[in-house]
């Protein structure tokens, strides 16, 4: 048992000693002298043990005074609750939100948003060096041609020898070497699965499956998991009764978002029912290496009996991303992934792996990796403390035990899209939680990334976001709903969520008429239209929660209907069936409106996938229209009034939609007048 050994085994016996509660928050750790008289081990030993607790965001050292230990997250924050969405499967419509979102992402941005290791916590010397090693074998002139399809197998031994829990080391051969984890999951998810198959994945779920399984146009089935225990495999058993799953795509240590790794027991338990049933798994396992614990947690394929684990992985997330080094270890569906890696790629480059096999070749890896969980460790506790410091009560916080995420959940009215619209005009990135799922159901989360050493600017950032909330967050002014309340008002704007001021609005009108309830709706264009014309949505459009619980949403039956529509669409607008209407194309920005993404959801629960968005954003809505020649919008009257005699729309009164309906719709940058305009349009409905 060498020396090192020794003071991890200290340190990891104290931060047990934290964790219990044996010191609590604050209180002074035994001095190097006293543990030294106490245990007998040297006192550079017990030094580099606080130092290691340190590193790991443990305990504080206060210079001249000592070691004390640091607040503790367990117990002091609240765990978010879990998703309660329908679990039925459903199409997947993700990659224009996402793609926008990630457009906007820059590097100047405080990283919060994507989950990837600062360059600060990479080996960049040590992996600089490992590249001269390589490029000597060129400047020999070997490995000039294609290396070998699969992989070199160099790199491939050293892999099989790290997949832990394996009862033996997997021949080279089983492993395939891929262009990151991504590819092998694109790799695995097309090999078992076919377009329209149901895909079961974890619900909140990583970003890029939804993208990857709305690209192979395949379905996907969310289950709710736990923030800290992660899958019910019980649960999996019963939606395997019920729905016809062809694969699941499982994250099942250090989850993204959620950071939980699940027990082996019910690791065990989930394999089982799953070979049971003869549903294959593609587990991502990227995060394994980075735990908080004593331990790496073993994979599911630890558990495989079957060769039904698709196992995948790369050094992303642990060495460089940019390397694109990542692998899969197929079991029995090994020769169709490597007919496929070969198809589309014929091979990876032997520079990039070798680079990596050389940096797997010493101990270093083992080192950096200790080092880095340390790092990460304590950045996701001091992310998370900060979060707990500076948001709104009522914050509730993942305590992930691994891997770079922080799952937050805010107050129930917080839209995590207009958040991060506002945070990116502060310069602040972060990643909202609308996008962890492919039916809309975390749009009052966010998820934070810990992977940046948390500095003071850091710091100033997570205050600032905490203020954006606490300002989306405040409480309406109205007074409560009397109990015999019975009638609403639902108005329609034109997608500014910035400006619409929605809680004074719906003050300033209850004042005026308190017999009503308020809902404030966000539109984007026709869309609305089309939940009409389906009949999903009655009375008014998709409604943007109204913060004040007391309004209860009761219809309004309201005088008229103005529908507007580009003259060229005239028939198909005022006669078409709900498929017709659902096939022509959207228009909005669905970054900017969120409830674009609940329409979507309505249309993909009557089997129409409308997949078509034009954004609106540069223009406003209706000439983006009109010049697309296509879709419908709600406008202010008088505009579509002027647009109708020139020729360009047409507009149908309410005859043609019996529906109990009102809409007002304001241009979005009239800010100063909004107010105004709303009200008196509110009034001349109610004439
Ligand atoms: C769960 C998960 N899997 C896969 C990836 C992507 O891996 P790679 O860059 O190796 O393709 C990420 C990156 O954020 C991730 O979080």
């Amino acid at each position: 048992m060498g020396r090192q050994y020794q003071y991890i085994q200290l340190a990891n016996k104290l931060e047990k000693d934290i964790v219990s509660g044996r010191y609590r928050a604050g209180e002074k750790l035994p001095s190097l002298r006293k543990l030294h008289a106490e245990s007998g081990r040297s006192i550079s030993t017990i030094n580099q043990a606080y130092m290691e607790l340190e590193h790991r965001g443990m305990i504080e050292v206060r210079e001249k005074s000592g070691f004390y230990a640091r607040p503790q997250l367990r117990g002091l924050v609240q765990a978010p609750t879990l998703g309660s969405g329908p679990i039925k499967p459903h199409k997947v419509a993700i990659n224009t939100l996402a793609d926008m979102i990630q457009l906007a992402i820059s590097r100047e941005m405080l990283p919060f948003g994507a989950a990837v290791p600062s360059p600060a916590l990479l080996p960049h010397k040590q992996l600089a060096s490992c590249m001269r090693t390589v490029t000597s074998h060129y400047q020999k002139g070997r490995k000039l041609g294609y290396g070998h399809p699969t992989g070199e197998p160099e790199l491939q031994r050293r892999i099989a020898r790290r997949i832990p829990g394996l009862v033996n080391s997997p021949p080279n051969e089983e492993i395939i070497i891929t262009n990151g984890c991504m590819q092998a999951i694109d790799l695995c998810l097309r090999t078992v699965a076919r377009p329209g198959d149901i895909i079961l994945v974890e619900s909140p779920t990583f970003l890029c499956y939804l993208q990857l399984i709305e690209d192979l146009n395949m379905r996907v089935l969310e289950v709710p998991v736990d923030s800290r225990h992660g899958i019910d495999p019980d649960r999996i058993g019963k939606i395997l009764e019920e729905h016809d799953v062809r694969a699941a795509l499982f994250n099942p240590n250090f989850h993204n978002p959620l950071g939980y790794a699940m027990d082996n027991e019910a690791k065990k338990r989930l394999v089982q029912v799953m070979n049971d049933q003869g549903v294959p798994i593609i587990e991502d396992d990227i995060y394994g290496d980075l735990y908080f614990g004593d331990v790496r947690p073993t994979p599911l394929k630890a558990y495989d009996q079957r060769g039904m684990v698709l196992y995948c992985s790369s050094f992303s997330k642990t060495l460089i991303p940019d390397l694109r080094v990542g692998w899969t270890m197929p079991g029995i569906f090994r020769e169709k992934v490597k007919r496929l890696k070969f198809n589309i790629s014929i091979a990876s480059s032997q520079f990039n792996q070798l680079v990596v096999a050389e940096f797997l070749a010493g101990g270093a890896f083992a080192r950096h990796l200790r080092k880095m969980r340390n790092s990460l460790k304590k950045q996701t506790t001091d992310t998370a403390l900060a979060v707990s410091r500076y948001f709104p009560q009522g914050t509730k916080i993942s305590v992930p035990e691994g891997g770079y995420t922080l799952w937050v959940e805010l107050g129930r009215t917080i839209d995590s899209l207009k958040l991060w619209s506002r945070a990116a005009k502060r310069n602040i990135s972060i990643f909202p939680g609308a996008l962890c799922s492919g039916s809309n159901q975390y749009s009052h989360y966010i998820r934070l990334s810990c992977g940046h050493p948390f500095t003071e600017k850091l710091e100033q950032g997570i205050a600032e976001l905490g203020r954006l909330v606490g300002e989306m967050d405040r409480p309406s002014l109205a007074g409560p709903l009397p109990a015999h309340q019975t009638r609403e008002i639902r108005i329609g704007l034109n997608s500014d969520p910035e400006g619409l001021q929605a809680e004074q609005l719906c003050s300033c009108i209850y004042r005026m008429a308190p017999g009503y309830s308020i809902s404030i709706n966000q539109t984007i264009s026709g869309n609305v239209l089309k939940l009409l014309a389906s009949r999903e949505l009655e009375g008014g459009f998709i409604h943007g929660d109204c913060p004040e619980s007391g309004f209860a949403k009761i219809h309004l039956t309201t005088r008229r209907l103005c529908v507007v529509g580009p003259v060229t669409l005239k028939e198909r607008i005022k006669t078409g069936s709900k498929e017709e209407i659902a096939a022509l194309p959207w228009i909005g920005n669905p970054l900017e409106c969120p409830y674009c993404q609940v329409m979507k959801e309505q249309f993909h629960d009557l089997g129409l996938f409308p997949n078509i968005i034009l954004r609106a954003d540069q223009d406003n809505a209706i000439s983006a229209m009109i010049r697309a020649g296509v879709g419908l919008n709600f406008m202010l009257e008088e505009d579509a009034r002027a647009a109708e005699r020139e020729g360009k729309l047409v507009i149908w009164d309410r005859e043609s939609y019996p529906l109990p309906l009102s809409f007002v719709t304001l241009r979005s940058r009239r800010e100063d007048i909004r107010v105004k305009i709303l009200l008196e349009a509110v009034q001349k409905i109610w004439k």
